[in-house]
Parts: C-alpha cells; structure tokens; sequence
C-alpha cells in the first residue's frame, strides 16, 4: 500500500468517540490489558476509560492533542498527546501516580492496577523535579504503520523541546520501545510486572516492562 498523504492537526471535540475508539484498538493488543481488565474484553469498561482519558487531554490546559488526517479520505490515521509538565506541578488526572486517588477504577484488577500505579509512579519519579514535555499517548492505524507518520508526530515534541531547551521523556510500553530508542530516546530506568502471577503456569504470560525513556535537544 502507498504511504498516506496525511497532515497533522489539533483534534476538536467531535474526535472524541473516533479516538476513544482509536485508542481502544490499539491497546487490544497489550498483553497486560488482558489481564488488566476483569471479564475481558469487557468493552463497556474500556470504552468508558478510553473516552475519559482522551477528553481528559482536551481539557487539560497542559495538554496538547493532535491528529494524523489522511488528506484523501479525511480518516485520523494517528493520534499524539503530548504534555507540559513542571517540577511541583501537580499531575494530569488522567495519568496514574501516587498522588492520585488509589481506587482501583470498575472493572479493573486490583492487585494488578495497583502493580501498574505504583510502575508508572517509580518512573515518573525520575522527572518530577524537572520541566519537560511528556509524551502521552502515540498510536497509528495498524495498517499504516511502519510509513513514518509516527516518527512525524513525535517530531512535534522535539521541535517543541528544542524551542524551550527541555528534555522530552515518556515512560514506553515495551512493545514501542524499538521505536523511541530508534528516534533517540535513552533508557532512565524501567520497572517489571510479572503477568504469570496473574495467570495459570506455563499460560504464556511473562515480564512487562514499562521503560522510562528521555531525548535531550
Ligand atoms: C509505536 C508506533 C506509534 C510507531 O508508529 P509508526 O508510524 O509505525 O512508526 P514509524 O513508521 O514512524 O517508524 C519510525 C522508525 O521506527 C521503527 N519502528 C517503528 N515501530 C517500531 C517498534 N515497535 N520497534 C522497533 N522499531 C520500530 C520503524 O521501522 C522506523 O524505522 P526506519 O526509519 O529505520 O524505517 C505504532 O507502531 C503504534 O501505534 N503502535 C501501537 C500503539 C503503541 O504502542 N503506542 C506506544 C505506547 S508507549
């Protein structure tokens, strides 16, 4: 298939339910998600996540969003939420830390979400006391990855890194973790969930990594 000719835009409110959708689809394919959500697919509860966090990102002032847009057919084609964040700032509250509410939200495995807040809280840690860009979510229709429109939307974080001299991080599921350290993100440090305590032996779980990852300007 020839690469899309696309352009990048801020998405707008009517995107809500195509990028809830969006981002439902590609986090199918995340191992942990499968043992994340109780009763899976369980797509009443992921529906309602997903439509929560993307608005969240509309909302958050420190938030920006944006969409690939096939020019042709006008489909998004990708999705990129990146955020501001200050030392002392307090964190989006669509993102898991310590600071926020430990409540296991509906439908979700306690003993596992709680593993996952308190992964993403031991990499954050790492960039608390430092103004950054955060990447927030990045995903690209499956069947047009691999044709540079991801690398396109992270290229709006660097120009905007670059511009304020800040460093650029994100904490990486480990299925995209070839992808930033081929954009030029270093590793700062990671955190393992091991899945097989969750599932019957020899089920074909294993380790998680959630990697915390920085690009300098
Ligand atoms: C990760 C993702 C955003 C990459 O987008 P993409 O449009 O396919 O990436 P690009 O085509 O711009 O790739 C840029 C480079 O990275 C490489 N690359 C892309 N994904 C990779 C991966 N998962 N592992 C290793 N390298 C990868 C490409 O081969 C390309 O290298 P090249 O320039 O030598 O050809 C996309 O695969 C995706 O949406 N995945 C599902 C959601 C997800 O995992 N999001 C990240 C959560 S942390």
């Amino acid at each position: 298939m020839a690469p899309p000719n696309y352009s990048i835009l801020p998405v707008q409110e009517t995107d809500l339910d195509f990028l809830a959708n969006f981002v439902h689809t590609a986090k199918l394919r995340l191992s942990i998600n499968r043992l994340l959500f109780q009763d899976w697919p369980n797509d009443p509860i992921q529906t309602q996540m997903y439509t929560a966090a993307v608005r969240s990102g509309f909302e958050d002032p420190t938030t920006q969003c944006f969409k690939a847009v096939d020019n042709h057919s006008n489909e998004i084609v990708g999705y990129f939420v990146l955020a501001r964040k200050r030392p002392s700032q307090k964190p989006p509250q669509y993102e898991m830390s310590e600071s926020s509410s430990q409540d296991t939200p509906e439908g979700l495995n306690p003993l596992l979400f709680a593993e996952v807040m308190a992964a993403s809280a031991k990499i954050e840690r790492e960039f608390k006391d430092t103004d950054h860009f955060d990447l927030i979510y990045i995903c690209v229709k499956p069947s047009l990855q691999g044709h540079g429109i991801g690398f396109k939307l992270v290229q709006i974080g660097f120009e905007q890194a670059k511009a304020e001299n800040i460093p650029f991080t994100m904490c990486a599921e480990a299925p995209a973790y070839g992808f930033y350290t081929k954009l030029g993100f270093s590793e700062t440090s990671h955190a393992d969930i091991d899945l097989g305590k969750y599932t019957p032996a020899y089920s074909g779980f294993g380790v998680f990594r959630l990697t915390g990852m920085i690009w300098y300007p």
